[in-house]
């Protein structure tokens, strides 16, 4: 399968394939300036993203599974069609689907890309009995990584949706981590049965577990690393709400699939629709992008 893959897809030095964990397919985008990205096939997830100076800005759990039925902890997990939990299993099935790879290709300016896709199969109709295509376009360049994340409906009835990015972005002491751009936003308290309340602070700062739906927010969010003096700028559009997550202290230890103490060196800035579902009629398409761009060295 490798073999095939990398015949049909793989550009020499920018885009190769082998087996990832437990033999599960992998796809590595390399740029001319030594950024480099790894997505697995399964879940269309990208599990690591090394801008051009080498440093892995995404935390991916040294307990995840690597399975086919199991979502991978870390990375960017796509969630679709519906975040937590409901009908279907807890965040949709894209994130346990085995994807398909549509394109790979270097831009004229160097940019590396890649397009996966997701349709509906008998086994996603059989949970959810929609037609529906997911393609995902991810492109490197030698500070950025941008995601966008289209669905289609290829039905005969209207479908109705979340899809989200749900990015686990790595810190060296989530104590000195401030999220910033989300003042004056109202959140959705997943922690105080949803309570509602708008965000007064400037910089979210993390001393305990925080799990809110920020609705409708402003398109820049910026993650502040102080230990590393590191920025990452997280730009989005088509995608109108943000969740700030971080399980802390008990939760991690109750999730089979995250280390104890592994709340210290992450925090999720997930970017979707995740406080209200979105409508496709038959034949319409949707597109919501996010690009990640780093900094490091920065006096912040
Ligand atoms: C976040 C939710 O998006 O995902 C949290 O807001 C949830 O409530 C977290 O715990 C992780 O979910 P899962 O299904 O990957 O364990």
């Amino acid at each position: 399968m490798i073999e095939a893959l990398q015949a049909q897809w793989g550009i020499p030095t920018a885009v190769t394939f082998a087996e990832g964990r437990n033999g599960l397919p992998l796809v590595t985008l390399t740029h001319a300036s030594g950024a480099r990205t790894d997505i697995y096939l399964h879940g269309a997830h990208v599990t690591s993203w090394a801008a051009g100076t080498g440093e892995e800005l995404f935390f991916l759990s040294q307990a995840s599974h690597f399975a086919p039925d199991r979502p991978i902890r870390g990375g960017i997990p796509v969630i679709f069609p519906q975040f937590g939990g409901g009908l279907l299993p807890q965040h949709g099935f894209a994130r346990t689907s085995a994807w398909k790879i549509q394109n790979t290709a270097v831009a004229c300016d160097g940019a590396v890309q890649a397009e996966l896709v997701l349709e509906d199969t008998a086994a996603s109709r059989a949970l959810w009995p929609h037609l529906f295509r997911l393609q995902l376009a991810v492109e490197l360049r030698d500070t950025s990584l941008a995601l966008a994340l289209q669905v289609t409906n290829r039905g005969t009835s209207v479908f109705p949706y979340h899809a989200v990015l749900h990015t686990y972005l790595a810190v060296s002491d989530i104590r000195m981590v401030g999220v910033r751009g989300l003042q004056g936003t109202t959140y959705i308290d997943s922690l105080r049965d949803d309570l509602r309340e708008v965000e007064t602070r400037p910089e979210i700062r993390f001393a305990e577990e925080t799990d809110r739906i920020y609705v409708n927010t402003p398109d820049a969010i910026v993650m502040r690393d102080e230990s590393r003096s590191r920025e990452v700028r997280i730009v989005k559009t088509g995608m109108p709400d943000v969740v700030v997550w971080n399980p802390w202290i008990d939760k991690a230890r109750r999730m089979v699939d995250f280390g104890d103490d592994e709340y210290r060196t992450m925090v999720c800035v997930e970017t979707g629709n995740m406080a209200g579902l979105q409508v496709l009629r038959p034949g319409e398409s949707r597109v919501g992008q996010t690009v990640f761009s780093a900094e490091t060295g920065k006096c912040v």
